[in-house]
């Protein structure tokens, strides 16, 4: 299994080009099982999450081709297999994506349910209420939820919960639907207005794409279109990170700096210097880091998927920084990681206090999810002397490159096979 180990102590500096973003690129691949069209996606992120939902499509009988700028191409002329298997679905929780465009489509779907996963329960009870609500019905046998309509017919769904997914996966379905779906209590991230544009681009007809009401009138057929995905605020929100907490002075290139509000203003409370024009976005530390107390929260509040960076960062910020996770009831994973580098963090409930410390420490650590890899990589990049961080493909599902892009803004880090 492969490894990373950073020498840390470099501040980062220079320029470093963001990807696409996986979360917009997951749901907006499954878009193309609602046409028997080519759908052509470009900025679509090198990872293994993206070559995951791929094989999945490609198993369901979907054509898929690639060009060497991260296009790729998809055509589901004809599904013969509408399944999701176990095998696929454990490791990566977003095939689930498939159910709402299987359902709309074919009238029939049979997705694994998803099973534990490290940072919490996950349940997609949200998703299958709104499907009932559309006209489905849903099964379970052996494992699997088993989903079958005839057309589905729109209708008013009221999340009881925000949902991201659940979200992506009601408004995909309902573009295929007859008459009127309004889904209340929406998600309002970035990547749903994403996958709204990528849609309508196929013919949908959706309103309200990044606020808490959608509407989406259901058409008889969608076609086929292209589409450019959204650049990664998580990728971006890791690298505006990485180089705060080493004392940095970074440029990033091809971002969305509108979608890292909350991000932005907790990095400014830090005491970092923080320029934004458009496309790009320069960080450059400013002396010591101040501790900041952060709540994480659905967008546009503060990233689930950005705490356990930040906790990195406040682990040698001066003072005492509270960090309090909602979203996910088991996401300090991490913390135990971080104390064995020599942060100080008491956890108790879903909330961290992390007392800043003069350093960190090297030593050898165990990534256990996603976004948990990369805060222990930031540790690294932060700690005196050799930090090896183990079982890095979490890091490989969601991170492009990441130790080479590291690598081009002086970090010392190198991939041990
Ligand atoms: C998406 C993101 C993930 C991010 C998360 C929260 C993708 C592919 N993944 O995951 O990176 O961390 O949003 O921003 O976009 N829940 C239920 N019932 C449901 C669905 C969800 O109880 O039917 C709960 C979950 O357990 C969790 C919360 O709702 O506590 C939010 O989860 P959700 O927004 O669904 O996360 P994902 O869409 O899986």
């Amino acid at each position: 299994m492969d490894k990373l180990v950073i020498e840390g102590g470099v501040p980062l500096a220079g320029t470093v080009a963001i990807s696409g973003a996986k979360n917009a690129a997951l749901p907006i691949l499954t878009a193309a099982l609602l046409t028997d069209e080519p759908l052509l996606i470009d900025n679509v992120p090198h990872l293994r999450d993206v070559s995951t939902m791929l094989n999945l499509l490609m198993q369901m009988g979907v054509t898929t081709s690639l060009d060497e700028k991260g296009g790729v191409e998809l055509r589901a002329a004809s599904i013969t297999k509408p399944v999701a298997p176990y095998e696929l679905v454990k490791t990566m929780r977003a095939s689930v994506l498939v159910l709402g465009p299987l359902v709309a489509r074919l009238g029939e779907a049979r997705v694994s349910l998803p099973g534990g996963c490290a940072i919490g329960l996950r349940p997609v009870d949200q998703h299958l209420k709104g499907l009932q609500a559309l006209g489905a019905t849903i099964d379970m046998a052996q494992g699997y939820m088993i989903a079958r309509a005839g057309r589905l017919r729109g209708a008013r769904i009221r999340m009881d919960i925000v949902t991201v997914t659940g979200t992506e996966n009601l408004m995909m379905a309902a573009t295929l639907a007859d008459g009127v779906t309004v889904i209340e209590n929406a998600a309002r991230e970035p990547e749903i207005p994403d996958l709204a544009a990528c849609l309508t681009a196929m013919g949908a007809k959706i309103s309200g794409a990044g606020t808490d009401v959608i509407t989406i009138e259901g058409v008889a057929r969608l076609h086929g279109a292209h589409h450019g995905v959204m650049p990664d605020r998580i990728e971006t929100g890791t690298f505006l990170v990485a180089a705060a907490a080493t004392g940095g002075d970074v440029r990033l290139t091809g971002v969305r700096p509108d979608t890292l509000d909350a991000v932005l203003d907790k990095l400014r409370e830090t005491g970092v210097h923080i320029e934004t024009g458009v496309d790009w976005m320069r960080v450059k530390a400013n002396g010591a880091l101040k501790a900041v107390n952060l709540r994480t929260a659905p967008y546009p509040a503060f990233p689930t998927d950005m705490q356990a960076q930040f906790m990195a960062l406040c682990s040698v910020a001066q003072g005492t920084s509270r960090i309090i996770e909602t979203i996910f009831e088991n996401r300090f994973m991490h913390v135990q990681e971080m104390q064995r580098l020599g942060a100080d963090i008491a956890v108790e409930g879903n909330t961290a206090m992390i007392k800043g410390v003069d350093h960190l420490q090297g030593a050898t650590v165990m990534a256990t999810d996603l976004r948990a890899s990369a805060s222990l990589v930031i540790a690294g990049l932060i700690a005196r002397g050799a930090t090896t961080v183990e079982r890095i493909y979490h890091l490989d599902r969601g991170y492009e490159r990441i130790e080479e892009k590291l690598s081009r803004l002086g970090a010392r880090i190198r991939r041990v096979r």
